[in-house]
């Protein structure tokens, strides 16, 4: 392997039947670095991580796990790696404490051992209050937890978490986040896939976006942001036919002129001066007497991202039309983050959802 390298993936190719998943994907994730693998349904993050992890083969292309062969040593490969997949896979039946027992013990730990590890990773994931009840009855966020802390039995120098917090609440959100960053904290390399813009920019050194089974960029969070820009100050004013002079009253604020949506009557600037700038766009329009309805400030999304770098917001629709024979453009189909970058060629993507679930 390339030294300091825990995962190196090339030109990772997949199809299912004559639909490819994936189209050439590569990574490099430097030990102990969290790498984000952004994009949206359908994408190809699942179907990676997949094939990553030994789970399933690709058809072309090669990769390597903390230094080991997907292809031709997947046992090497699975013992050093851990898998939280998208969809939890503690028993239900059993309590926390039980949970992660029955995997140490699996994983050939003496009671004595597995009990001790047991004890210890509730600790780390803060569970230990609810340790002894069933985990049928946690919520999104503590299942996730203990999904987490499965993964983590063996020790693992790379872990690969499948959207850890799609379908999770505010909340549940804030406490995988922490347990998150707990596991990087003691140097393990983390592959994490996510459909949140924010959560890649939380939790990862380095971000590559994909689409239909390409990355389509990749940097750090703060080139990413670059080109997508800060938050979106969103103003609905209460008189719609004011649109044009909301724009006008909000052009000092951002890089760009403001947005204006005729559909939704509102008016969007992106800015990097924060919550500051929340205020002077309330001034801006109060001086020229114009009454808000609503107003937001939000961080980019995932959607800003791609109307960022392919000049289309518009997210491939489920269930649409088979992609053309060539989608990925010719030009290598990766591009580092630029703002104002052209358009991607874009195919259309299926969606489908299956339970990814693995332990060992
Ligand atoms: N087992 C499978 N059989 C057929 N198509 C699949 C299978 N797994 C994934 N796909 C297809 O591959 C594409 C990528 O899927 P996936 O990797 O699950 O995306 P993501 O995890 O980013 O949502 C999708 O178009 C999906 O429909
Ligand atoms: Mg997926």
């Amino acid at each position: 392997m390339a030294d300091g390298e825990a995962i190196v993936a090339e030109g990772l190719t997949r199809r299912f039947g004559d639909r490819y998943a994936l189209r050439g994907i590569d990574l490099r994730v430097p030990t102990g670095s969290v790498l984000g693998l952004l994009g949206p349904n359908g994408a190809g993050k699942t179907t990676t991580v997949r094939i990553l992890s030994t789970l399933l083969r690709a058809d072309e292309g090669r990769a390597t796990v903390a230094g080991r062969d997907v292809h031709d040593e997947p046992a090497a490969v699975r013992a050093r790696i851990g898998l939280s997949g998208q969809y939890a896979a503690a028993d239900e039946r059993l309590t926390a404490r039980e949970n992660l027992y029955l995997v140490s013990r699996l994983y050939g730990m003496s009671r004595k051992t597995a009990r001790r590890h047991a004890t210890e990773l509730l600790e780390r994931f803060a569970l230990t209050e609810a340790a002894d009840r069933t985990s049928g009855g946690f919520s999104g966020g503590m299942r996730r937890r203990l999904d987490l802390a499965g993964a983590l039995v063996s020790r693992p120098t790379v872990v690969f978490l499948d959207e850890p917090t799609t379908g999770l609440d505010p909340r549940g959100r804030a406490d995988t986040w922490r347990a998150v960053e707990e596991l990087v904290a003691d140097g393990t390399t983390v592959l994490l896939t996510t459909q949140y813009l924010e959560e890649a920019d939380h939790l990862a050194d380095s971000i590559a976006v994909i689409d239909h089974g390409t990355v389509i960029a990749h940097g750090t969070a703060s080139e990413l942001k670059a080109a997508v820009g800060g938050e979106r100050i969103t103003i609905t004013p209460i008189d719609q036919a004011a649109r044009a002079s909301v724009a006008e009253a909000l052009t000092d604020l951002g890089h760009h002129q403001p947005d204006i949506d005729s559909r939704t009557g509102t008016v969007t600037v992106v800015t990097d001066r924060g919550a500051g700038a929340l205020r002077q766009a309330l001034e801006a329009l109060a001086a020229v007497r114009i009454e808000v309805r609503d107003v937001a400030l939000a961080p980019p999304t995932l959607d800003d991202v791609f109307l960022a770098l392919t000049g289309n917001s518009q997210r491939p629709a489920a269930e649409s039309a088979p992609p053309p024979a060539v989608a990925a453009p010719e030009d290598g189909s990766e591009r580092s983050v630029q703002p104002g970058n052209g358009q991607l060629v874009r195919a259309r993507g299926r969606r489908r959802k299956g339970a990814h679930a693995w332990r060992p």
